[in-house]
Parts: C-alpha cells; sequence; structure tokens
C-alpha cells in the first residue's frame, strides 16, 4: 500500500507540471497510489481538500502547460513547529509517508527539517489525542525526494533545474525583438532579467544574443565599471554596430555589495554617452508560458526518478535531489547540494567572490 503526495513549493517554473504527471504516473504504473497536495507547504498545513488522490487522468494535457496545476505558494505557517504539526497530522490522517517536492533551496531544506523532526512531531500527535500509537508505527519514517524547480539554475549539484531553458527562451526571444527596434533607432537597451542571488540566466542570455556588457551577482565589475562600460559601449558604435544591449541580472552588485540597477546603468549611458537608451524589465513573463521541450524533457525524467527513489528507499535512506549530471538524472544527497548552495550565498556575502564563482562553477 505504498503510496507518495507530489507538491510544488516557492516560485512556479516551466516545466512544473510535467513534473507533477511523471510522479503520479510513474507511481501509478507501479502500482502504488499518487496525491496532489494543492498550494505548496500551505496546503499541508491547512489540509481537507487540498490533499486528494490524484489518477492517470487528473495529469493528462498538462506536460505543456506552463505554471504549477496544482499551485504553488510561499508558507509562513510551515516555518513555525505548529504549522508542521499540523502538516504532520494531515498527512498521517491520510496515511502518506513519502513526498516529492518540487521546489527551490529553501522549500527542499524546509522538508528536510520536516524530516528530521518526524518522529518528534507525531509523539506530540499521539500525545495530544490526535493519532494513535498504531498510526505512529505505521507511518513512522517520512521519506522525501527533491526535485528542482527554478528558472534561476541557481541550486548547486545538478547541471540545470527546471525551468531554466524556458526562461531563456523567453528572454532571448525578447532580447532579439528588442534589438530589431534598437537597431532602426540606434538604440541602447539595458535590460533587467531575474536571478536575485544568481547571475545564469542573464549570463547565457547575453552570450547568447551578442550583448555588450553583462552585470551579474557573483562577479562584481571593479568600481572603474562606469569607465568600462562606457568604453566598450563606445567602441562597438565605433566598429559601425547601430545599437547596443547590456544585461543587468536583477540581483547584480558592485563590489561592496550595494545594488547595480538597470537605471544605474542607464544614469551613466546617459550622462556619459548621451545615447538614446531605454530599460526594459522582463520580469515574470520570464516565469511564464509553456516550458520547452528540453525542460519537459528533463521534469519527466526527473519525475520518474524521484518515484523510483521513494519507492526503492529504506528507513536509512539519506533524502535525495534527482540532479542531472551531464545527461544522466542521478540521485544526489539533499543536504550536501543545499549546503554547498548555501556556501554560495555565504561566499557572496562576505565579498568573496572567487569563491562564489568557483563553488557554483562546480554546477
Ligand atoms: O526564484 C525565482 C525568481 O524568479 C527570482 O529570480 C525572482 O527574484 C523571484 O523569483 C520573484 O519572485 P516573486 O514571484 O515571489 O516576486
Amino acid at each position: 500500500d505504498k503510496g507518495l503526495a507530489v507538491f510544488t513549493s516557492g516560485g512556479d517554473s516551466q516545466g512544473m507540471n510535467a513534473a507533477v504527471r511523471a510522479c503520479v504516473r510513474m507511481a501509478i504504473y507501479l502500482g502504488c497510489k499518487a496525491y496532489f497536495i494543492r498550494e505548496g507547504y500551505q496546503g499541508m498545513v491547512d489540509g481537507g481538500d487540498n490533499i486528494q488522490e490524484a489518477n492517470w487522468a487528473s495529469v493528462s494535457s498538462i506536460i505543456h502547460r506552463g505554471g504549477t496545476i496544482i499551485g504553488s505558494a510561499r508558507c509562513a505557517d510551515f516555518r513555525e513547529r505548529a504549522g508542521r504539526l499540523k502538516a504532520a497530522n494531515n498527512l498521517v490522517q491520510k496515511g502518506i509517508t513519502n513526498l516529492v517536492i518540487i521546489g527551490g533551496d529553501g522549500s527542499l531544506t524546509g522538508a528536510n527539517l520536516f524530516r528530521q523532526e518526524w518522529s518528534s512531531l507525531l509523539d506530540e500527535l499521539v500525545k495530544n489525542g490526535s493519532i494513535t500509537a498504531a498510526q505512529q508505527e505505521k507511518n513512522s519514517v517520512l521519506h522525501i525526494v527533491g526535485l528542482v524547480g527554478s528558472i534561476d539554475n541557481d541550486f548547486c549539484g545538478t547541471d540545470m533545474t527546471i525551468g531554466t531553458d524556458s526562461a531563456l527562451h523567453r528572454i532571448i526571444e525578447a532580447i532579439d525583438a528588442i534589438s530589431s527596434t534598437a537597431y532602426s533607432h540606434q538604440r541602447t537597451f539595458i535590460m533587467e532579467v531575474m536571478g536575485r542571488h544568481c547571475g545564469y540566466l542573464a549570463l547565457v542570455a547575453g552570450l547568447s544574443s551578442e550583448a555588450d556588457f553583462i552585470f551579474i551577482p557573483e562577479m562584481p565589475p571593479k568600481v572603474d565599471w562606469p569607465d568600462r562600460l562606457c568604453t566598450q559601449l563606445a567602441q562597438e558604435r565605433s566598429a559601425g554596430q547601430r545599437l547596443n544591449i547590456v544585461i543587468v541580472a536583477e540581483g547584480a552588485m558592485d563590489r561592496e555589495g550595494n545594488p547595480i540597477t538597470a537605471e544605474d546603468v542607464k544614469k551613466v549611458i546617459d550622462e556619459r554617452l548621451k545615447h538614446d537608451a531605454r530599460i526594459t524589465v522582463l520580469g515574470h513573463v520570464q516565469r511564464g508560458g509553456n516550458p520547452s521541450a528540453f525542460d519537459r524533457i528533463l521534469a519527466c525524467r526527473m519525475g520518474a526518478e524521484a518515484t523510483l527513489a521513494l519507492m526503492e528507499a529504506t528507513k536509512d535512506s539519506v533524502p535525495v535531489v534527482i540532479s542531472l549530471d551531464g545527461n544522466q538524472a542521478v540521485r544526489v544527497p539533499l543536504m550536501e547540494c543545499v549546503e554547498r548552495t548555501q556556501a554560495v550565498a555565504k561566499a557572496m556575502k562576505e565579498k568573496r567572490w572567487a569563491d562564489a564563482v568557483k563553488l557554483r562553477g562546480r554546477s
């Protein structure tokens, strides 16, 4: 009577539906029950209709849809033990002890904490009469497997996170569109792309669209960046280029850790070069729309592997994330990846830029 529940948490990303579909269908294929938990951790805390059994048809025709059909949320309640206690009760009442969580590093870290606390939560539920000793015994171990859904590609331990490729498609389509009008009017466009703590989208979009200058958080420019920027843009113009494109990751900063915004960049260009400069902020368009073929297949492979990992888990198994390594979907210890991801954040906070790049570079 093994079964699993799947949920999506944090910011959505294209390909999450394909992952949900693969988890559910692989579970059913293996003869197991599959559940949706709607609205992420909030649905787990609130219970009721948020936890529903899924069937083969409930995931039909979603592989191509962006977003997440089961909803996602950033949940404050789950950060408190009281919220996690409610969530544990709701899961035990349905006999669910296998979870696939599709989200970013914050969501995956939360899942790991939940798993560590599980037996003490169950003790408390027995004590307050919410569950019986028999239920406690039957549901004594919680297994979790993570899939990284994020357009930012900001998670260490996987080559690609689900949604990144689709977001890149959105971004380069927008840059191509902007470039044609920029060309006509000999304008300079400063494009802000997502990536709060990670410059992957800005970097790859910039490289693949011939941008003239890219600002990313992991590698802040030297203090004389305004000179370098203007020299670069002016050089391109004098070589006959009719436009300039500058990409700014939303988390870009200088070496002191102060933000560098699209407005800051525009001000420099306005004052020094007197170009006709405009800003385009791509915003949530990057996270919307249908997933690319790559993200659909990536999510399918990862979802199927997540279900297999859960079905094979024993009480001593460590929680894993399903990662892309080369072209293989592999299982990597969850906390190893979370710790490395947090080490990047720490290095950036402490302005150890070379360390941040090195740590990030290990994929
Ligand atoms: O984490 C993904 C991300 O897309 C970031 O790049 C961005 O800063 C953030 O989500 C936006 O989140 P929200 O949709 O909550 O504003």
